[in-house]
């Protein structure tokens, strides 16, 4: 590609995003409030103090277990998380008993020792990267730390290059229900390009696999926005994944966090094409999800579709946007427990370290206030595409349209919500923008800072 064409195609798109006020790089996605930059070392005492109360009456409320994975064949240029492309078997062996370790710990607590998983979810990185054995010790190991009677969904992700029927089976036998397979793209230039190692054939075969070994939900993973992607490419990407008929679809638009290699090449010029901006993934997105209503999928939230609402529930999500405690376990995991968010160390060396001493591999924390518990669950529902007034008057004794009249008003009439006695609801243009929206709400001294 001429180097020339590709500096004058990024002058153009830079201009354009100074247009919408939207920068190229930097974080979209929100999982949660508040941002991770205002958690601190100081805080972690209360964490201790947390963990050594007892929580007798918190033992039927639902509690998440979520297990990092960090590891990945290659990275992608994309990628933001936590993984590493360099560890051996023994390193990732290694790994899974600290893991386990560390699930001993949070159940010697007081605060977690009755307390049992109602869903779990195994996250990366790449979790399908583990051999079938390792697979069978880690949930085994993890079982019988924190037996799941009570799971109701156990959500493993794939990527299609590391998936076998053997590791699908010993999962299904271990009780995982939840497929989540990063599929990304099914053009095999465009996934050379943004650095996957994965091609369209592997796709196929893990689908084969993954619909003959059956699970209750399978979810695609796709983006709007990779380098090299087009409208064709796209749109003949998402047929063919309707095609698959797959319980859940998933479209993420793409981020270009800094640190990633596709920061350096967009920085360095390096690129076969300018990158999308984010009226174009916008757009992108909003034909995706109309494509997938078309074909009789319901849209759950600003990034994915369901074939049946009903059934395919996505509990993990659900039940974290209602305020449900998540211990988040592994490398760089993050955990939200009576009000109270705190996060791991993020190097693998210094988590590993930790936990052969015997000590939670704490990073930073942050204790809510009941405010901002509220503000967590209404900009977290908001992504579902309603917060509903009954829910927030139950739960917090707030009437929301009361709470956050000043935002609200703003942002209905830019046209992107609704107010109603029943709530706040997304439109469909808010929904496709709805990360964006969320800081509208957040007080001051948490507007404009750093994500991470
Ligand atoms: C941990 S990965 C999923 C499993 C597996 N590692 C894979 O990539 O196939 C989670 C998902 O995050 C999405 N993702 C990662 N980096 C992203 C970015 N910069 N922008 C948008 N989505 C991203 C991808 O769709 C990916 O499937
Ligand atoms: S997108 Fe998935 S496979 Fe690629 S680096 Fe990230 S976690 Fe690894």
């Amino acid at each position: 590609v001429n180097a020339g064409a590709t500096n004058s195609h990024q002058i153009a798109a830079a201009a354009a995003c100074l247009a919408c006020d939207e920068p190229l790089e930097g974080n979209y996605f929100v999982s949660t409030y508040p941002p991770f930059s205002a958690w601190t070392r100081a805080a972690l005492p209360e964490v201790h103090r947390l963990l050594q109360a007892p929580a007798a009456a918190r033992q039927d409320e639902p509690l998440g277990l979520y297990v990092h994975v960090p590891f990945c064949v290659k990275r992608c240029d994309y990628c933001y998380y936590l993984s590493y492309a360099d560890k051996s078997a023994a390193d990732i062996d290694a790994y899974v008993d600290a893991v386990l370790a560390e699930a001993q710990l949070y159940r010697r607590t007081a605060a977690l020792a009755e307390r049992t998983p109602t869903f779990v979810y195994f996250g990366g990185g790449t979790p399908s990267l583990l051999s079938a054995r390792e697979i069978e010790r880690l949930l085994r190991g993890l079982q019988h730390v924190f037996p799941w009677a009570r799971v109701q969904e156990a959500t493993f992700e794939c990527a299609p290059q590391s998936v076998t029927q053997a590791k699908l089976r010993r999962l299904r036998e271990l009780g995982v229900t939840r497929i989540s397979l990063g599929v990304q793209e099914l053009d095999d230039d465009v996934l050379r390009l943004n650095g996957r190692v994965h091609l369209v054939r592997h796709v196929e075969r893990a689908w084969e696999a993954i619909r003959r070994v059956g699970f209750d939900v399978v979810n695609l993973d796709l983006i709007v926005g990779l380098v090299g992607q087009t409208e064709a490419t796209f749109s003949r990407s998402l047929d063919r994944v309707i095609g698959m008929q797959p319980e859940c679809v998933t479209i993420y638009q793409l981020e270009i966090p800094l640190n990633t290699p596709l920061y350096r090449a967009l920085h360095a010029g390096a690129l076969p094409q300018a990158p999308a901006n984010w009226d174009i993934k916008r757009a992108r997105l909003g034909r995706g999800l109309a494509a997938l209503e078309q074909a009789g999928y319901t849209v759950r939230s600003a990034y994915a579709a369901v074939r049946d609402p009903r059934r395919h529930r996505f509990v993990y999500q659900d039940e974290q946007y209602r305020g449900a405690d998540l211990l988040g376990i592994g490398v760089a995991s993050f955990s939200y427990l009576a009000g109270l968010h705190f996060q791991n160390v993020t190097a693998l060396d210094a988590y590993l370290t930790l936990v052969r001493q015997g000590q939670f591999p704490l990073g930073r924390a942050y204790a809510l206030t009941d405010d901002e518990r509220l503000t967590r669950e209404f900009v977290l529902q908001l992504k579902l595409g309603v917060a509903d007034a009954a829910y927030f008057h139950a739960s917090f004794g707030t009437d929301i349209s009361q709470r956050f009249a000043e935002p609200l008003r703003e942002l209905t009439q830019r046209g992107w919500l609704t107010v109603d006695a029943g709530g706040v609801r997304t439109t469909r243009e808010g929904l496709l923008r709805v990360d964006r929206l969320l800081s509208a709400f957040y007080p001051a001294h948490h507007r404009g800072i750093r994500y991470t």
